[in-house]
């Protein structure tokens, strides 16, 4: 078995940087678009073995260290209530805005209403045959809330930021009952086999680090804190948050997720030596010449400067048209540069 990355997450020496990318499998590559061209997002994410097939991918042709469960954050949120599609980007057609909406949103029973995530967790246990660990996910409970209130993907999510100012009882019933819904969400794939959790909180940035503080870290600590497995590392991905990090790593977990607005380098004196740190590459650079992308791996493992508990990762997810052969040549230079 290839423990690089759990060695990482645990803050363990290791024989080179492992790495992996956010959204690893998806529209840049060729074998994904082969598969995808017959059915839609939602038929693949609810089929277990093309779900695995599609997980399998970037493992085989990219070389990366960790699989990542082919999913979506909102998939357990249909089982609550609300109405999902993707067109490309998710709408929910019933929105959240009432107490009496969030009151009418049930907590899922995850082996009879996503029966098709875990079947997957264990097909992929089987056919990784240990090569490489398997990382489970989820949303933090506040990005999860701002799809849910807005309905849709937006700039700012406006409509959950008023929610939660003008009717702060409503938007904490509903995180409370995010939060609920995705802990049993996470236990149930701890169970199943995941071997590392990652939470994302794509718009938490979008706060100010007070209201970050009071209206997203309770719920995203006391969801880390519901985690019922001590074996199974967590990392915690905050979009935006270079400049709150101290705030984050109150929530707890193994592990912090960087996008590329801060430098590696300093946030790792922020965190201090007990935090391993994910990042954190601008995905973009992706599209620059192998030079370039050569220039920016060596940057980022100089920043972290032989320190123990870092995985190499983009920022945020692979853009869709990137060349393959770009990340590829990616995680061969992580490896070639890093090695001990
Ligand atoms: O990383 C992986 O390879 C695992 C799969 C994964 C997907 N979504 C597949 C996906 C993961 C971990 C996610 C998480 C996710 N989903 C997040 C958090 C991370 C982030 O990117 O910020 C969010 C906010 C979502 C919600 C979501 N799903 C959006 C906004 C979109 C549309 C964006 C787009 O790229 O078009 C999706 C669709 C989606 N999720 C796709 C994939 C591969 C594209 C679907 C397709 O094939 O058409």
């Amino acid at each position: 078995m290839n423990t690089r990355f759990l060695d990482a997450c645990w803050g363990k020496p290791v024989d080179r940087t492992p790495v992996w990318l956010m959204r690893q499998a998806g529209r840049y590559l060729p074998d994904y678009m082969r598969v995808r061209s017959k059915y839609t997002f939602l038929e693949l994410c609810k089929t277990s073995h093309l779900a695995a097939e599609v997980t399998i991918q970037p493992v085989d042709i990219l070389g990366v260290d960790a699989a990542i469960l082919f999913s979506d954050i909102l998939i357990p949120v249909e089982p609550m209530g609300m109405e999902l599609d993707f067109v490309p980007g998710p709408v929910f057609k019933n929105p959240v805005r009432t107490l009496e909406d969030v009151e009418r949103l049930r907590i899922p029973h995850m082996e009879e209403d996503v029966p098709y995530v875990l079947e997957t967790i264990r097909i992929l246990c089987r056919e990784l045959d240990n090569k490489v660990p398997l990382i489970g996910f989820g949303g933090a409970p506040f990005t999860l809330a701002c799809y849910m209130v807005e309905g849709k993907g937006s700039k700012d999510f406006a409509q959950i930021k008023r929610m939660m100012y003008i009717a702060p009882e409503v938007y904490g019933e509903l995180m409370d009952k995010v939060t609920a819904m995705n802990t049993v969400y996470l236990n149930a794939q701890i169970r199943a086999g995941a071997q590392a959790i990652q939470i994302f909180d794509t718009w938490g940035g979008l706060l100010t680090p007070s209201d970050y503080a009071e209206y997203v870290l309770p719920y995203s600590k006391k969801l880390i804190e519901g985690l019922n497995s001590t074996d199974v590392p967590v990392i915690h991905f905050v979009k935006g948050a270079g400049t709150m990090l101290d705030i984050v790593k109150q929530a707890g977990g193994n592990v912090i997720g960087l996008d590329w607005h801060v430098s590696l380098g300093r946030a790792r004196d922020i965190l201090g030596p007990g935090m391993a740190v994910q990042g954190n590459l601008d995905p973009t650079v992706l599209y620059a010449p192998k030079e370039t992308i050569e220039r920016e791996v060596k940057r980022i493992l100089d920043e972290n400067d032989g320190r123990p508990g870092h995985i190499f990762n983009l920022g945020h997810g692979i853009l869709p048209n990137i060349p393959p052969d770009n990340a590829i040549f990616l995680v061969d230079c992580v490896h070639r540069l890093s090695q001990r």
